[in-house]
């Protein structure tokens, strides 16, 4: 993983030196935009900046929020593109869960193995750049959800595992604003197969349709 971090962060450098530019798709937005070094998913990031645009312009109402933050690189672009919007973070910030982990294992979705637990809430808030938008929901999802009496205009899940995604669709799609958009981050990661079963049994049991993006950890994108 250094050496691929290494690749990217060397690869973004001379991308930027160059002003090189993967689509003119964005120009429209009219401001300075640099490629980050050290999180080159362009096509990830890139949606993410033009769904807030959409939403921001339509003026759709709500909070913004991600489920599975670890260390804040994808969190830092939400609350810079919804500025004025409320961020909610929920994450343990101590890695997954066991009986999560347990489940993963029965069902041959992951091995689960993956630590996340090298982070900490002052870590991530260091990353956010209006930092006091941010509300930290910190421990196991969905107990951390119980006080949350919110509407949203965006919703990031990412936290690998089938049980708190399917949770998270299902907490979190009934109070997404009409308009809104959830981003589901590995549906399509052969190294975390719970992900497309999740989407996809919450999808059909609502009769909600879909679309999957060629980031690099298969994003897949519902709306309302
Ligand atoms: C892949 S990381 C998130 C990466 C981050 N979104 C990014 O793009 O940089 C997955 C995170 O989900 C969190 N997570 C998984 N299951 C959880 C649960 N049930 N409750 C709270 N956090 C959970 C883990 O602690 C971990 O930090």
């Amino acid at each position: 993983m250094k050496i691929i971090a290494a690749i990217n962060y060397v690869v973004g450098f001379f991308l930027n030196a160059k002003k090189t530019r993967i689509t003119y798709s964005l120009n429209y937005l009219n401001r300075a935009r640099n490629i980050d070094r050290n999180y080159l998913d362009y096509i990830r990031l890139a949606t993410l900046e033009l769904v807030a645009d959409e939403l921001n312009s339509a003026k759709i109402e709500g909070s913004v929020a991600e489920l599975g933050v670890y260390k804040g690189k994808f969190a830092r672009y939400i609350n810079q593109y919804f500025s004025q919007r409320i961020l909610y973070l929920f994450d343990t910030f101590e890695g997954f869960n066991k009986a999560d982990i347990d489940q993963e294992k029965k069902q041959h979705f992951s091995t689960g193995e993956q630590d996340f637990s090298n982070t900490s809430i002052n870590e991530v808030l260091k990353r956010m750049p209006f930092v006091d938008k941010c509300i930290v929901k910190q421990g196991y999802f969905p107990q951390t959800a119980k006080d949350v009496i919110d509407k949203f205009a965006f919703v990031s899940i990412d936290t690998d595992l089938y049980d708190p995604i399917y949770t998270g669709l299902n907490f979190f799609y009934p109070l997404l604003a009409k308009g809104g958009y959830i981003f589901v981050h590995d549906y399509n990661n052969d190294n975390y197969k719970g992900a497309k079963e999740a989407v996809n049994k919450f999808c059909l049991e609502n009769n909600i349709t879909k679309i999957v993006l060629p980031d690099s950890c298969g994003t897949v994108i519902i709306t309302k």
